[in-house]
């Protein structure tokens, strides 16, 4: 009997395959050949299809369901995550495809974030890079790495806007800015997909958290979100929507809820938005139990209801949760469920395994050769060595301390110079730490063991100073002092919410103690969000915040302190000077009191603390200095067809050879809603010799001036506007224009 079905199975895909006379367009042939096989699925199969396991591979959620393999055989488990290799991956495909009834092939899915083996920066670091090129490469390269590994589907890109320091998932996203956040999940969805999702170095993207994940009240991970559908739809959504036009085939529905419902039961967000308005095509899977988690929202009394209101509201398959497995079937049955909505979701998650070519060649992604061939290969691992050195953002350098010169005596110290586990942050997929080198290893290699001395001095958290006697003694004896500190990689990425932003334990002690030698001290950060440096700021003679740099981020922190490349990273999301300010963000609103020094008093400020942050978005230094002159316009009157020039000229005026993000903003001085005091709309990264100068131009069209207004119509508004232009979004030139609508 079974093989008489797999037989009709391969005849109804090889019939449908090949039978392209009567199939005008590649998305009806897929039609066809997804119906042919919903015609022989019975309702258990469709249901198995919606249904995502984790395997014991991994941990990344609450309690594991075991007994994965006898779902796969039963047909009941059409997906499984967290489970790679070559080698494993096509153990269970082999037993989908060659032990069930009708051998449907299994997605792999994984949290492919910022690499698989070969780790890049934390999404947070590399989006500091400003460099599309830079972050669809490193996508690419993880993309390639984590097929090879028998990985068809990663959970990335991360598109979450978030102003919230507090929030430890910040450091799996790309800062605060919807334009510069949507340029990047464009260039992780296409580095991740690439051109043809049937390529076998291909993998399924997908659009998560949807969503609004990133404005947790207080920060706190998983709690409630609530804003405006104005701020919403102008500020959170645009990178979900670039990331959905981009062509990622699958989304997210997230833990939290959005104006009182849980994203998972939202049809609001699963079908009017993301289908309806937004014209998504693919698969909705849920977060990690989010379906069952609907009853601690309240949203529901139990998970037969969370079921039913998760697949009316759009969701098609049921991350580890069950709740689609134990109660469908029944719900059909008693007439309370149209089986209509199984087919849809069914339908939606067979076109994508169709489109990934699974069906055709379903061990494509379990070759060992090729993944022992590709994993590490040199080329991977130098672009994670460029991505990490320009996603590193220089802070501050009082008198030009750095670069390092080689050949100075320098003491490193800080337990996270030695750390190599900490240097792949949180997410770090299948990377390993075990063969790679810590940044002092690295500084010692490129600076030579005899004029460097380490010592940990203290741990990166709690209160022993017992290494600080030792750490003073060496430090007295080196020309330098280079500290490396900051976060234990747990302490950022999900669930790792912080009521504290500043650097733990007592590693700022120890550096105010360094300080009082009156020698150039420079501070290496390793985090995953903002902190509040607002003392480190005031003891480093220098700071370079390094984020969590990956598999060669020892090496690129050597490479960036010694001056063999010019840090040119700028800030994502703003760093306060201190948690009271926060949420604190460069597109705020003026508010009716904006606050001007002449004359404070009755204006929206602190009693204790400037308005303006520790550094602002945008921010980053160079070993050369960046001067802008003659900003201009090409026409001081924007028509509703037309478009405008706006140009500025920049010299590099230091001694180095450098790059520099020119960045140009607009402020929208009167609209039918107030608007931001500034939003990012372009930017380019230039290479500028020492010395030489360049115009730089950016064209304006109306149509980067819509916003939704008070009759939350998307458009815009005539009236009179600002142009500004600068290497980060405090410090600029600025202009004016109008536009106006005849
Ligand atoms: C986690 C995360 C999500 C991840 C998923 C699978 O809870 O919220 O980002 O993709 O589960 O690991």
């Amino acid at each position: 009997m079974k093989k008489y079905i797999f037989t009709s199975l391969l005849f109804v895909l090889i019939f449908t395959s090949c039978n392209k006379s009567n199939i005008s367009s590649t998305e009806e042939r897929l039609d066809q050949r997804v119906d042919s096989v919903i015609k022989l699925m019975t309702l258990e199969e469709k249901i198995g299809q919606m249904v995502l396991y984790t395997s014991d591979w991994d941990v990344t959620g609450p309690t594991l369901k075991s007994g994965y393999l006898d779902d796969i055989r039963s047909g009941n488990c059409g997906n499984i995550f967290n489970a790679h290799t070559a080698k494993y991956t096509r153990k269970l495909q082999k037993i989908a495809v060659e032990e069930s009834r009708l051998g449907i092939p299994l997605l792999f899915g994984y949290d492919v974030i910022h690499g698989h083996k070969t780790i890049f920066p934390i999404s947070l670091g590399e989006s500091a890079s400003w460099d599309m090129v830079a972050i669809e490469k490193s996508a690419r390269v993880s993309a390639i790495e984590a097929a090879a590994s028998g990985i068809n589907w990663t959970f990335a890109p991360m598109c979450d806007i978030s102003v919230e320091p507090r929030w430890g998932r910040v450091s799996e996203g790309a800062g605060e800015d919807p334009y510069l956040g949507s340029l990047i999940a464009v260039a992780r969805v296409h580095g991740f997909q690439g051109n043809d999702l049937s390529d076998s170095l291909s993998i399924l993207a997908c659009v998560k958290h949807f969503a609004a994940y990133g404005a947790p009240l207080a920060g706190r991970d998983y709690n409630t979100v609530d804003m405006s559908k104005r701020v919403f739809l102008d500020t959170y959504l645009p990178p979900y929507k670039a990331a959905i036009d981009a062509g990622a085939m699958s989304v997210m529905s997230s833990f939290n809820e959005l104006d009182g419902i849980p994203a998972s039961g939202s049809k609001y967000l699963l079908t009017d938005l993301l289908r309806t308005e937004l014209g998504f095509k693919g698969f909705v899977v849920t977060d990690y139990t989010s379906i069952n988690e609907m009853v601690n929202h309240g949203i529901v009394a139990n998970e037969v209801d969370a079921g039913l209101l998760a697949i009316k509201a759009g969701v098609d398959m049921d991350m580890q949760g069950e709740v689609y497995f134990k109660y469908l079937k029944n719900q059909v049955n008693e007439g309370l469920l149209d089986v209509k909505l199984i087919d849809e979701s069914v339908r939606r998650i067979l076109k994508v395994k169709f489109m990934l070519d699974l069906f055709d060649d379903p061990y494509k992604y379990c070759n060992e050769e090729r993944e022992k061939r590709l994993v590490y290969a040199p080329e991977h691992l130098e672009a994670a060595l460029d991505v990490a050195k320009k996603s590193m953002v220089l802070l501050k350098n009082e008198n030009n301390v750095l670069p390092l010169q080689k050949g100075e005596k320098i003491v490193v110290i800080g337990e996270l110079a030695a750390s190599t586990r900490d240097l792949l942050g949180s997410w770090k997929a299948a990377g390993d730490w075990d063969f790679m080198k810590s940044t002092i290893d690295e500084i010692k290699l490129y600076n030579g063991e005899s004029n460097v001395i380490y010592t940990e001095g203290c741990k990166k958290m709690g209160e022993d100073r017992s290494g600080f006697p030792a750490a003073i003694a060496l430090a007295r004896r080196a020309d330098k002092i280079v500290m490396v500190i900051g976060e234990d990689w747990e302490w950022s990425g999900e669930a790792a919410s912080r009521t504290s932003i500043k650097i733990p334990g007592v590693q700022t002690e120890l550096l105010e103690k360094l300080k009082t030698l009156n020698k150039p001290v420079i501070v290496v950060l390793m985090n995953g969000r903002p902190l509040d440096l607002s003392k480190e700021s005031t003891l480093a003679d220098a700071i370079l915040e390094a984020w969590y740099p990956g598999t060669m981020g020892g090496k690129a922190i050597t490479q960036v302190l010694f001056g063999d490349y010019n840090p040119s990273g700028k800030l994502t999301m703003t760093f306060p000077r201190t948690l009271g300010q926060v949420p604190i963000f460069y597109y705020e609103k003026n508010t009716g009191r904006p606050l001007y020094l002449e004359n404070p008093k009755y204006k929206s400020r602190y009693i204790d603390c400037p308005n303006d942050p520790l550094y602002p978005f945008g921010f980053g230094l160079s070993y050369s200095t960046f001067v802008y002159s003659d900003i201009k316009l090409s026409t001081s009157e924007l028509t509703e067809n037309g478009n405008l020039e706006a140009s500025v000229n920049v010299t590099n005026t230091g001694g180095v050879d450098g790059e520099e993000v020119v960045q140009c903003y607009i402020r929208d001085l009167v609209g039918s809603v107030t608007r931001p005091v500034k939003e990012l709309k372009g930017f380019e990264k230039i290479y500028l010799k020492a010395g030489e100068s360049k115009v730089i131009t950016f064209k304006i069209t109306p149509d980067m001036l819509a916003f939704h207004r008070l009759d939350m119509t998307y458009g815009t508004e005539p009236g009179d506007f600002k142009l500004f232009i600068g290497g980060n979004s405090r410090d600029v030139k600025e202009t004016n224009f109008a536009l106006s609508v005849q």
